[in-house]
């Protein structure tokens, strides 16, 4: 086994200067909101984790059946080198692909790239320790920023794999942005694998991201006591509450912190004090929900050819493969 290599894109101080920058532009705007990317320190991650197995969160049961039915195939696509993750998280799911692709011999190297250190870690040792043949290069970066920072293929071709629904978490403007920076990333015949959520019931949706333990209650919280760490501000965590919404125009599940009561809020390191009304709404997360023909077409329009799609029964989660035009 060759010892995993750990490349950070993310410095402590780029990651602050981000988390100002972010701060600063949503918490003065109106209504509030604050970018997903913060809820993942070692606390967010792993609570995301808990709402993987929660009942109500079907997302990650969904793709992961889905990648069971269809590895053998992505496998045999082409011969890749390197295997690419963003956004990997704990990379569990990723071990389906590492399987099919160890049977097919032409795999060298997994490069899992996450913002969360801790995570990124912890999956890292696992992959490197259950599969000793593989070189396993972590990514300390932002997938909106550092795609050109990829490592290159080793001769042969990369699949970039972006699971989870995580594509879901950008803006219409930010998801433009990314599949443009993907495929202008990628050479001709690389290829792409992309988890997505499918527009369903909201009664199966909303559940979802408002479970009964109160699990993503937590994780949604989360980032306040981030902002408390990073920033030194002193937002009383419990004075808000947790909201999941549909909404429907925008084909998006929002969630939102509302303000029980009035309050202002000292925020030392961005030299900002902001105020919240009582029942205020702050969002902190858009989870896109897409119609499967509109997400092949911005594929296409980006650049990304010859797709093969798969869904579940239910048409709640579609795994799309495609290939750099
Ligand atoms: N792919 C895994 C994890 C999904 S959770 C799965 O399917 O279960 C979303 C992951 O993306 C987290 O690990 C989080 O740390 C990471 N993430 C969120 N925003 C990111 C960004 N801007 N750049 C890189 N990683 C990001
Ligand atoms: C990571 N991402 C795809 C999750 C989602 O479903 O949008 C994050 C999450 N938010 C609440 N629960 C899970």
């Amino acid at each position: 086994m060759t010892a995993p290599v750990l490349e950070v894109h993310l410095s402590d101080s780029n990651a602050a200067d981000a988390l100002h920058h972010d701060v600063r532009v949503g918490l003065s705007a109106d209504p509030k909101w604050l970018p997903p990317r913060w809820f993942y320190d070692a606390r967010g991650s792993e609570l995301f984790e808990e709402i993987t197995a929660l009942p109500e969160y079907y997302p990650t049961r969904t793709e992961r059946e889905l990648l069971r039915r269809s590895v053998r195939q992505i496998a045999a696509r082409a011969a890749v080198d390197t295997l690419v993750e963003l956004g990997s998280g704990s990379s569990e799911k990723t071990r389906l692909l590492l399987d099919a692709f160890a049977a097919t011999g032409s795999l060298q190297r997994y490069v899992p790239l996450d913002v969360s250190e801790s995570a990124l870690r912890g999956a890292m040792a696992a992959v490197a320790r259950e599969y000793p043949a593989l070189a396993v290069h972590g990514v300390v970066g932002d997938f909106t920023e550092h795609l050109e920072l990829l490592p290159a293929s080793q001769g042969g071709r990369r699949m970039v794999a972006f699971l989870g629904g995580t594509i879901g978490n950008l803006l219409p403007v930010e998801r433009a942005g990314f599949f443009a920076a993907l495929r202008a990333a990628l050479d001709p015949g690389e290829l792409m694998l992309l988890g997505a959520g499918l527009v369903t019931d909201p009664a199966v949706m909303v559940p979802a991201y408002d479970d009964a333990a109160g699990v993503t209650a937590e994780f949604n919280r989360n980032v306040l006591r981030v902002l408390n760490r990073e920033l030194g501000s002193d937002f009383d965590v419990d004075a808000f509450d947790h909201v999941a919404a549909w909404n429907a125009p925008q084909g998006r599940i929002e969630m939102r912190l509302r303000a029980r009561h009035a309050m202002t809020v000292r925020l030392p390191a961005v030299n900002m004090t902001v105020h919240y009304a009582e029942g205020e709404q702050m969002r902190t997360e858009v989870s896109t929900k897409f119609q499967r023909t509109e997400l092949e077409a911005e594929l296409a329009e980006a650049g990304f050819a010859d797709q093969t799609c798969w869904t579940d029964c239910n048409d709640r989660f579609a795994l799309v493969l495609a290939e750099a035009a």
